[in-house]
């Protein structure tokens, strides 16, 4: 990031603190809904089959840069699968590049190609060793290793979604992060309990004996991207929510913070540990503003 954005950001942050500002600054755009797997613990995918256009998704990005948004996501779905009339992701990145947004980020199954030297940081979703994992999303840890392999940069951070099935397996992907030469950085959340998917969902000690591990794991010099102090009053559960500094956006219907916004009472339930940091850095929380520096400096 330049000199001059990371200014902006800060500017923007300080604006947000003192004046109590309610503005977005990390929007997501959703590509399509349409997705080539079928996760236990999602509920997102393949829901209207709708790969949106290119003209639509240009004017959602115009829309969010006009609106003051910098930081820009693009989400799915699957979003590697998004393309329309030749036009594929790279051209999105270029184009977000292009109109001005200081970090643009993918989130993705790893299944198609990581091979994506544009984007910033691309969040690979990985929930746990090979067994789980694939319990999981399928038959495609394999598949997605041979990716990750051929990656020829290393702008990867791990992202996993801790739950039931793989919470005894947060450290064995902690060291896959540490030890892969394409991979940056890992970042947890919590499943959050969409409906049909509650079982999923870790209790109290569980959650807490995770948060542990990843403190631990922080100390080891595993290239954990969460914040260390959120973790603690993400347990506590009294941070604000929604967080008004993010946005998303599918085809043109806007949630603040999720799209899970809507569904009632999961916010108390929330998983997303972004949601919880983003809360607390704009709330004006010293040390988180302190880590989420030093964090994004380092890897972003
Ligand atoms: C909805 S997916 C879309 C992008 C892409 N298909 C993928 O799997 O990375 C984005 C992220 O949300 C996570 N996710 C899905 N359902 C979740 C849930 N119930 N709680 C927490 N994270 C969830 C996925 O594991 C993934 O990392
Ligand atoms: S790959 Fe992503 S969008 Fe597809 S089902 Fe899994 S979590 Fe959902
Ligand atoms: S607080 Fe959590 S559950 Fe609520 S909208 Fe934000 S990310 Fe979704």
């Amino acid at each position: 990031m330049k000199k001059r954005d990371f200014m902006d950001l800060a500017w923007f942050g300080l604006k947000t603190i003192i004046f109590k500002q309610k503005k977005p600054i990390l929007g997501t755009i959703i590509l399509t809904d349409y997705c080539n797997l079928s996760c236990k613990h999602c509920a997102v995918n393949n829901i209207n089959k709708r790969m949106y256009s290119y003209e639509s998704i240009l004017e959602e990005m115009h829309n969010f840069y006009n609106e003051g948004i910098r930081i820009l996501f693009f989400c799915g779905g699957e979003t590697l699968l998004w393309e329309d009339r030749r036009r594929n992701i790279k051209d999105l990145i270029k184009e977000a590049k292009r109109i001005g947004f200081y970090i643009v980020n993918v989130v993705t199954n790893g299944t198609i190609d990581l091979d994506l030297p544009e984007a910033d940081v691309i969040f690979l979703s990985i929930d746990g060793s090979r067994e789980t994992h694939n319990l999981i999303r399928g038959d495609t840890y394999d598949i997605i290793m041979k990716k990750l392999d051929e990656a020829k940069q290393s702008n990867i951070c791990i992202y996993m979604a801790i739950n039931k099935l793989n919470y005894l397996e947060i450290e064995a992907v902690g060291r896959l992060a540490k030890e892969h030469p394409h991979i940056h950085s890992i970042s947890f959340n919590f499943h959050t309990p969409y409906k049909g998917t509650e079982y999923l969902q870790l209790c109290k000690e569980e959650k807490r004996e995770s948060i542990e591990k990843i403190k631990k794991m922080m100390g080891e010099n595993v290239p954990v991207f969460n914040l260390f102090s959120a973790l603690d009053v993400y347990m506590e559960n009294q941070w604000q929510r929604p967080c008004y500094q993010c946005i998303v956006s599918e085809n043109h219907k806007r949630y603040i913070c999720g799209r899970c916004v809507e569904d009632e009472g999961l916010c108390e339930e929330c998983g997303y540990l972004f949601a919880a940091e983003f809360s607390l850095l704009f709330s004006g929380n010293i040390k988180i503003i302190w880590e989420m520096l030093r964090t994004y400096l380092r890897y972003v």
